[in-house]
Parts: structure tokens; C-alpha cells; sequence
């Protein structure tokens, strides 16, 4: 992991080519500094210890609105206890001098008593498509990602909210979400970022050694291999899943938890692969799990 030494702290405000990146924690802060941004606002929500796949859906915001907010906050309630909160990487220096030279305009880190007080009760549930996949390994969590999102959404109102595709399910519970509560906001969904043998770039990347690492590859062989068959013809879903189940278990240090070959929209499993996929798996390396997934289009 590398480190970069950094003068800034997370209160500090300082010039770079763009503007002036400011930083807040409170809502009342928040609110002050949003009210003062030109529109379009674009906004990223991260969990922070930020990479290559969290810079790329920023680039994107840049690119395409006149100013851009990220939010860094590991959001408790997306956790379940026997998963570590406390583990999670974390370096907010780094964060933002990577979101200063960016040329981020606001940064919102709010903590767990700014987003759930105490007393706090409202929660959104989105029904069917938290169901399958991560939600069906991870009961809760696209409760808390929605909750946490939509106070997001309500805190920045940004016109539009950039979202990475590596995380497949969350961005189709967004969108429900969006959809059934009426946010007037685009949700943009940016190319999974990879590292150059294909292994998409997350968080917990950290924690495989060196041998992990390197089988850490079979994830997006195993969805190369189902995406080829899809190529050369077979609609059969059944056979794809095969195929990737047969390739990572070729991989000594790879342990399955599930494959999928699914709608893209309401990610019920295929049986025949008509008008697109979505294959996705969850693999643990050592006690690292990972994700990945790759869309067969038409
Ligand atoms: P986090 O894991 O920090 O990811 C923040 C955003 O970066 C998400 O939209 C995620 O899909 C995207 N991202 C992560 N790795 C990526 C990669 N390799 N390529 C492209 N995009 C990538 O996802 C969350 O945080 C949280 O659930 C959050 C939405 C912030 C709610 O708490």
C-alpha cells in the first residue's frame, strides 16, 4: 500500500488548479456549502480509502457537471455484526489530497452520529431485488446502503449521483430506489476499474498476500471464460454458470460462496440467456471475500 504524506487535514481548505476544496461534517455545514455551488452538482458516494475505481466515477462527475461533491462515510448500518466496521481501511488524509488534485469541490464526512443520532427509526427497503445475490449472503446490508443513500441524496440534492458498476446489485437497488421514491436526480453508472490482469479494483484488495493476489484473477477468468461460451453461441444459463463454477474451482485458493448468471434488472436466475445477463459470483480468497461481475448484452 502506498502512502502519501499530506499537510492537509480533514478540516483544512486549500487552492489547487480548479478551485477551492472545501471539506464539512455537520448537516448545517453541508447545506451552507451546497447552497453556494453553481449546478449542475454531481455527487459520489464512497466509503473512502479511495482508489483508481473511486477516482475514475469522480473523473466522470468532473467531466460532466459544473461542480462535484464526494461523501466519505462507512456507513455502520451496511455492515452486519460478524462482518468488521472496525476493520475497514482507512485514510482520510490520502483521501484528500487523491480528491484535491481531482479537483473535487466538496467533501462531506459526516460520522455515525451526524447520519444516525440517537433515536434515529427511518429505514428504506427496497423489496425484491435485495433479495438474491449479496443480499441473500449479506441480510441488512442494501437496507442500510439504501437508507444511507437516500440521506445522501436528500443532504447534497445533486442532479446527478455516479455509481461503478463493479457493484452490480447495489446500483439496480438504487435505481429502484430512485424510481419509487421519486428522486429528481440521474444515476450514472461507470466501467468497473481493473488492475492490468483484470482483477477489479476494491478496498479489500489490501488485505490478499502476495499468492491470494495472484489467484485473485480467477474471479475475471471465470467470467471471461462464461462470456466467450456466450459469444460462440450458448444461451444456455446453466452451462455458463458451469463454466465458472469449473473454473474457479480449478483454483487451488479460491473458494466459491455463489455464481450467478441473472435478468440484469430484476437478477432472477436465467435459464436461457435472451436479452442479456448479468453474471456476477462471490469468491473468498483466503478469509478475503471478493466480487466481480461482467453484463452479456444482447
Ligand atoms: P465504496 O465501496 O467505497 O464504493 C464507492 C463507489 O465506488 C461505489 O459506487 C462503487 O461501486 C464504486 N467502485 C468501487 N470499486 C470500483 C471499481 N473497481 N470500478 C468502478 N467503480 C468502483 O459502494 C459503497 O462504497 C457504499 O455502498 C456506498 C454507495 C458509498 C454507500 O455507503
Amino acid at each position: 500500500m502506498l502512502h502519501f504524506s499530506t499537510s492537509r487535514t480533514a478540516t483544512s481548505q486549500s487552492r489547487n488548479s480548479v478551485g477551492t476544496m472545501k471539506s464539512v461534517t455537520s448537516i448545517a455545514e453541508l447545506r451552507a456549502a451546497r447552497a453556494k455551488l453553481p449546478e449542475t452538482v454531481g455527487l459520489v458516494p464512497t466509503m473512502g480509502f479511495l482508489h483508481e475505481g473511486h477516482l475514475s466515477l469522480v473523473r466522470r462527475a468532473r467531466s460532466e457537471c459544473a461542480c462535484v461533491v464526494v461523501s466519505i462515510f462507512v456507513n455502520p448500518s451496511q455492515f452486519s455484526p460478524s462482518e468488521d466496521l472496525e476493520a475497514y481501511p482507512r485514510d482520510t488524509p490520502r483521501d484528500l489530497s487523491l480528491l484535491e488534485a481531482e479537483g473535487v469541490d466538496l467533501v462531506w464526512m459526516p460520522d455515525a452520529a451526524v447520519m444516525y443520532p440517537p433515536g434515529y427509526q427511518t429505514w428504506v427497503d427496497v423489496k425484491e431485488v435485495t433479495q438474491p445475490l449479496e443480499g441473500g449472503m449479506r441480510p441488512g446490508h442494501f437496507r442500510g446502503v439504501a437508507t444511507v443513500v437516500a440521506k445522501l441524496f436528500n443532504a447534497v440534492q445533486p442532479q446527478k449521483a455516479y455509481f461503478g458498476q463493479k457493484d452490480a446489485q447495489q446500483v439496480v437497488v438504487i435505481q429502484q430506489m430512485r424510481r419509487d421514491l421519486n428522486f429528481p436526480l440521474e444515476v450514472v453508472v461507470v466501467p468497473t476499474a481493473r488492475e492490468a490482469d483484470g482483477l477489479a479494483m476494491s478496498s479489500r484488495n489490501v488485505y490478499l498476500d502476495s499468492e491470494e493476489r495472484i489467484a485473485a484473477t480467477v474471479l475475471f477468468n471465470a467470467l471471461n471464460a462464461a462470456k466467450d461460451a456466450h459469444l460462440a453461441g450458448e444461451r444456455d444459463a446453466e452451462k455458463l454458470r458451469q463454466i465458472m463454477e469449473d473454473t474457479i474451482n480449478a483454483e487451488p485458493l479460491a473458494k466459491l460462496q455463489y455464481l450467478s448468471c441473472a435478468h440484469p434488472e430484476t437478477l432472477q436466475e436465467l435459464e436461457k440467456v435472451e436479452t442479456g445477463a448479468l453474471l456476477s459470483m462471490a469468491v473468498f480468497l483466503g478469509k478475503t471475500r471478493l466480487i466481480d461481475n461482467l453484463v452479456l448484452k444482447e
